[in-house]
């Protein structure tokens, strides 16, 4: 796996407003009729760049609520349906992110994954609290990392825009820079394809910060997906044709 080179990338993102610029700058086209087929409820784009294949595969929204389908569960259903039918060569979730400025993180920063955690899975029983905490490394990525010029940590998931006093412990013992809501899912996935995988996270909100998370995340949403457009193309440039040992 680690000889080949990449000639598939597939981009996994929460939210439509996080998934359209990128499909913009990619200039990739929706999927009709779809590559994942209803009732999951995702939207895929497609598109040749750099000489490789891209597709972009947002959640969609809840039938339910008419928002973007969040949080672990969607993102591992749509992870596992995504990399089935379109077998990349290289996953990455892409997305938004609270930051701890303890560990580096400013609002605007692109952060690249070294490792992948949950802090809300609390199973206190020999065996299954590991499992619950989960925690496996990204793929090794120091020359993207310098060529981009990203900050790097470990990122941290969970289903909860804020934490509570558990969540906050984990956070810690996970030495979590980033705190979101789907890498640790896709991670699982990933591993079970064996596909290698990496994310990148843009910083709305400082979590050892002093404001609700939900005022400065939908403050500066806007711009932290202007973030992630301005990094996705030169991250698929890189990428494109190397191999995993190369990154
Ligand atoms: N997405 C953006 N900010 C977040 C935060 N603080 N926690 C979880 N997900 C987020």
């Amino acid at each position: 796996m680690e000889r080949k080179s990449i000639k598939s990338v597939l981009v996994l993102v929460a939210m439509e407003a996080e998934a359209l610029p990128l499909v913009n700058i990619l200039d990739l086209k929706e999927d009709v009729p779809p590559r994942i087929a209803p009732p999951a409820p995702a939207v895929s784009y497609t598109g040749e760049k750099f000489g490789i294949t891209i597709n972009v595969v947002r959640n969609g929204k809840c039938q339910l609520h008419g928002v973007d389908n969040v949080g672990t569960v969607p993102a591992a259903v749509t992870a596992y349906l995504a990399v089935h039918e379109l077998k990349p060569d290289l996953v990455i979730s892409v997305g938004t992110a609270g930051g701890f400025k303890a560990r580096g993180a400013a609002i605007g920063d692109v952060f690249l994954a070294t490792a992948f955690a949950n802090h809300d899975r609390r199973i206190p029983i020999p065996g299954f609290d590991k499992y619950g905490v989960w925690r496996i490394d990204a793929v090794p990525a120091p020359n993207l990392r310098e060529a981009l010029s990203l900050k790097e940590g470990v990122v941290s998931s969970g289903n909860s825009l804020d934490y509570s006093k558990e969540d906050w412990d984990q956070l810690h013992a996970n030495e979590a820079a980033v705190k979101e809501m789907e890498a640790a899912g896709i991670s699982w996935v990933a591993h079970l394809h064996n596909v290698p995988f990496l994310a990148l996270k843009s910083i709305t909100d400082i979590v050892d910060g002093d404001r609700p998370p939900q005022e400065e995340f939908l403050e500066n949403l806007h711009s932290a997906a202007q973030a992630l457009q301005r990094v996705i193309s030169p991250v698929l440039e890189f990428v494109a044709g190397k191999t995993i040992k190369e990154l």
